[in-house]
């Protein structure tokens, strides 16, 4: 609009000078000719006059008029009209009204609305002046094209700049546009100190100063003085995602309703998952959406597959999602656990795949999917996707919500590219995970595993510095968040005393007051290695048979997975070892190892554990085993030695326990007697610090810290939409 102003006005200001510089031009241009034509007939003329030849004269002049430009002539005296007029002489001429002089001279008349420019010339002798009367519209005429071209070019430059301007300044938008996202991009990834180095382009010191903030924003919360509760996670999400919809999946659900003799009778299952993401859950609210695997939980959902929960005091919503057997026996036993749990856990069981199995486990991926989807409020809920169970599930989310915040965690190890080369279907295991926004492992370890797994396998761009996979346009964050338990432990604070525990426990196994106890607690998986440490304590009691009748091994092992051989085979083979250690080291009454296969609620296994002298986690491959940091939880009196795999995850962060190799049998016996003969002041405090660490880097912390990244990308991801 400012630019066909400028147009407009500079037009309007140029044109009547272009006009009256034309009219000049055509008005000088009249009389050159006007003096030409006299100069050509004047010496005929004043032989003509002086000849008196009036007839010839007049022959002349009617000639001289033929001029195109010339609209009459004539020899004017001192007054009156014009002599030897020619034909379009107007009547209305009178000679003393043109200008004469003794030298040409020129004047102008409107006759008949037409303007006349009228040349006078003197004539040799006195004979009068030679009038040349020429019609001036035409100069007019000219005035007017030539404002009227003039308009037409300034207005034409003017638009060409307008356009030239317009068109650099987009041009050059687009640059400084194209240069914000990059230097977005690169800092969006960019770890503080490479922040510094993004010196130039438009906006730097601004954005710099903007990203600096989001990434500061985790280090500030998650200070040395932070104690992460239930109450803090719930202030930071409503700080730092404010009415974000929060969303979890996984296969196993948290409540379990199952019909029994007694009525419907709810459980809360064995699984290190739920007990690490239901305070979360609770924590955060939202819709956890899982496989509802009980028998009566049909009936106890309202007609959308829908529930409340925690029964007693309900704070999200559980969404029930409905498998056939078959599908069960495709997705779940088959390609999850026959498949890719033995792939992943080195415990060397073979993983088997079978095609049927996987286009299972594909459709429940899908299922899920459509199940989120429908769930979901709004276009960008935060997904936290659990475990092996969905590794094609992120994926499918982004597909059905291109613009959620996907987490998934990773709950079992990865192992390395070569183990993972086994599977068939590696590269659409690793194209589903890279449908995440963030990926997560237990460990740093896995997390690189990851990597080089997916540097075998696809074609993308790897960031090692940053830790992030790029493919097809979309990046996925790889980092370790160790997983942990609540603290306090909600079924601690129901315990009684640890002294009332020991007697209570020692009583119903009819063992007595100075009996020392060993446990471990766990689901019956061959990966625990519980067969590695009923052997341990073989060697312990053949090494030490001092300890006979003082010590007992309580294995308390939740059935899973019955239906496979792995764990079929497990159980028998457990039950038949027992049996014969029992056998070989046990007197009359005293059986050194208890052998207890059954589920326990959390109350039982918290008792057990503040029963215990010695608590042994002796995994084969575990991703992280939170039974250690329940036992170190349980232990309020500072009191209990805590032997540890050095194949679990946990043992990266618990170096206060001993450490053992779970695969020498020797070593662990002898890691059994250290334990049971380490002062009580060395206990305090390895269980100090261990219990400084599980305090402070507790589940609130560990999902905290998956909320805050999520937080950080899907800020940063907003912020290059908003310039986009
Ligand atoms: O260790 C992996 C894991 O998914 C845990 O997170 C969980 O405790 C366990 O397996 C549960 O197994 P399932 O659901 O098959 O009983």
């Amino acid at each position: 609009m400012a630019g066909l102003a400028i147009a407009t006005l500079l037009a309007v200001s140029i044109a009547p000078v272009a006009t009256s510089l034309v009219e000049d031009w055509s008005r000088r241009d009249v009389e050159l000719r006007s003096t030409l034509v006299f100069n050509s007939i004047q010496d005929r003329l004043s032989g003509l006059l002086a000849a008196e030849d009036a007839e010839t004269l007049a022959h002349v002049m009617e000639r001289v008029a033929l001029d195109e430009r010339i609209l009459a002539v004539g020899i004017c005296g001192e007054k009156g009209p014009p002599l030897f007029p020619s034909k379009l002489m107007p009547v209305t001429l009178a000679c003393e009204k043109v200008a004469r002089s003794e030298t040409k001279s020129f004047s102008t008349f409107l006759v008949g609305g037409h303007p006349l420019l009228v040349g006078s010339f003197p004539l040799r002798q006195n004979r009068g002046h030679f009038v040349v009367l020429n019609d001036l519209s035409f100069a007019e005429k000219r005035g007017l094209k030539a404002r009227i071209y003039m308009t037409a070019i300034v207005a034409a430059i003017v638009l060409a700049s307008i356009l030239l301007t317009v068109t650099t300044a987009i041009l050059t938008l687009r640059g400084w546009i194209s240069g914000l996202r990059e230097s977005i991009a690169a800092l969006g990834r960019g770890t503080p100190l490479e922040y510094e180095n993004v010196r130039h382009g438009p906006l730097a010191e601004e954005l710099r100063d903007v990203l600096r903030q989001i990434d500061e924003s985790r280090a500030a919360i998650d200070g040395e003085h932070t104690t992460w509760s239930a109450e803090k996670l719930k202030e930071v999400v409503s700080i730092e995602l404010p009415n974000v919809e929060v969303m979890v999946v996984s296969n196993r659900e948290p409540y379990i309703h199952n019909r029994t003799e007694a009525g419907i009778e709810l459980q809360i299952p064995a699984s290190g998952l739920v007990s690490a993401l239901e305070p979360v859950t609770r924590a955060c609210g939202g819709t956890w959406i899982a496989h509802g695997s009980g028998s009566a939980d049909r009936e106890t959902v309202d007609a959308d597959d829908r529930l409340r929960v925690p029964p007693d005091d309900p704070t999200y919503t559980l969404r029930r999602v409905w498998l056939s057997d078959e599908e069960q026996d495709g997705y779940y036993y088959g390609f999850a656990n026959e498949g890719l749990w033995p792939l992943c856990h080195i415990a060397f069981t073979r993983p088997n795949f079978r095609e049927s199995d996987w286009e299972t486990y594909r459709d429940v991926n899908e299922r899920f999917a459509d199940a989120v989807a429908q769930e979901a409020r709004g276009d960008s809920p935060i997904v936290l996707v659990q475990d092996y169970h969905f590794a094609l599930l992120p994926r499918f989310l982004r597909e059905r919500l291109p613009h959620a915040t996907i987490t998934t965690f990773w709950h079992i190890p990865w192992p390395n590219a070569e183990t993972f080369s086994i599977c068939p279907w590696k590269e659409e295991i690793i194209e589903g995970l890279l449908g995440s926004t963030v990926l997560g492992f237990h460990t740093q370890f896995h997390c690189n595993n990851f990597i080089e797994t997916v540097d075998r396998f696809v074609e993308s761009r790897i960031d090692r510095e940053n830790g992030s996979v790029t493919l097809g346009g979309h990046e996925t964050f790889v980092k370790p968040y160790p997983i942990s338990i609540e603290w306090p432990p909600a079924a601690l604070l129901k315990q009684q005393s640890v002294s009332r525990c020991r007697a209570a426990v020692r009583e119903r196994f009819g063992w007595g007051p100075d009996t020392k106890v060993a446990i471990g607690i766990e689901r019956f998986d061959y990966t625990k290695g519980v067969l590695d440490r009923m052997q341990a304590v073989d060697c312990f009691l053949a090494s030490h048979p001092e300890w006979r009748g003082k010590f007992v091994f309580v294995q308390a092992a939740a059935p899973t997975r019955s239906k496979l051989e792995a764990y079929k085979g497990l159980q028998d083979e457990a039950i038949q070892l027992a049996a014969a250690i029992n056998k070989r080291h046990g007197t009359g009454t005293y059986k050194p190892i208890e052998l207890v296969i059954r589920h326990h609620e959390q109350d039982e296994v918290y008792e057990l554990l503040r029963a215990a002298d010695v608590c042994i986690v002796s995994s084969l491959h575990d991703g992280m085993n939170l039974v250690a940091k329940e036992f170190i939880a349980a232990r309020d009196d500072e009191q209990g030695v805590l032997i540890l795999s050095n194949f679990a995850g946990a043992s990266r962060e618990l170096s206060e326990a001993i450490i053992v190799n779970p695969y020498d049998a020797s070593g662990m016996g002898r890691a059994i007697e250290k334990a049971l003969t380490m002062p009580g002041a060395e206990q305090r405090e390895r269980m100090r610090l261990m219990r400084d660490l599980v305090r402070s880097r507790n589940v609130y912390r560990w999902a905290g810290m998956m909320l805050l990244d999520a937080s950080r990308i899907r800020k940063k991801r907003r912020l290059l939409e908003l310039i986009g």
